[in-house]
């Protein structure tokens, strides 16, 4: 595939269909993406693959503890909220998202619904957990990882698979830690929901907007 038409084509997936993915596809996905950059060349990620019932425990803790009221959180502490024009760019991919999905503004009920779904990692069959040693700068590891997801996204891509780089899946690290027997001595960054896309759902019809390069870039000496 060229690689233009996977950066235009690659978007997040928000609904699957229950088809599992084979070790052997995921394997391979991973293995072309480890040629990923990173900073000195330490490859600080370490990689989780879940399916199965580890996964579907993953997924009930997600919403007890959600639908307990407890409070989500990162090993980086809590999110701040955006401002100004970040904060446009974020209410206008829920209103599209919600748009798409028919969740009126109001419909509370709907809405954390779907919030559920999120921390579910949108119910597919297979999930990739990214994690770190605390040991490495957070800074350093954020970048490398984020080159690492990019790449595992766009790799699946050209296998005919649908991801979605999902904060809201590891969201309680704490139990994330317990579930996969990642190390308590590991910061957990992220993970990747990664199945085959149900083209029928309707939040899979989202096209995220882009700024232009003219707002983005700032040319200097050329
Ligand atoms: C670090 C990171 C975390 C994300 N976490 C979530 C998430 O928890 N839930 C979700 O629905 N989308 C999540 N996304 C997907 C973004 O919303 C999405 O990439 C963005 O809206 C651009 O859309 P596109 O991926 O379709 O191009 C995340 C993306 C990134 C890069």
């Amino acid at each position: 595939m060229e690689l233009k038409a996977a950066i235009h084509g690659r978007k997040s997936i928000r609904g699957y269909k229950e088809d599992p993915v084979p070790k052997e596809i995921l394997s391979e996905i991973i293995e072309a993406s480890l040629r990923a950059p990173s900073a000195m060349n330490v490859q600080p990620w370490e990689i989780t693959v879940l399916a199965g019932e580890p996964l579907e425990e993953l997924r009930r803790m997600n919403v007890e503890k959600l639908g307990s009221g407890a409070l989500p959180s990162s090993d980086f502490g809590h999110s701040k909220p955006f401002e100004g024009v970040h904060k446009e760019r974020q209410r206008a991919l829920g209103f599209e998202l919600y748009r798409l999905l028919g969740i009126a503004r109001d419909d509370k009920a709907k809405r954390m619904e779907w919030t559920m779904k999120g921390f579910r990692g949108f119910d597919t069959p297979a999930m990739i957990v990214l994690s770190a040693d605390e040991s490495v700068e957070s800074r350093m590891a954020a970048s490398d990882i984020g080159g690492l997801v990019q790449t595992i996204c766009l790799v699946a891509f050209e296998y005919g698979l649908g991801t979605c780089i999902n904060n809201q899946g590891t969201l309680f690290p704490d139990e994330v830690r317990k579930i996969t027997g990642i190390p308590e001595t590991k910061k957990i960054y992220l993970c990747i929901a990664i199945g085959y896309p149900d083209w029928d759902h309707p939040a899979n019809a989202l096209e995220s907007e882009r700024e232009t390069i003219e707002t983005m870039v700032r040319w200097v000496g050329l």
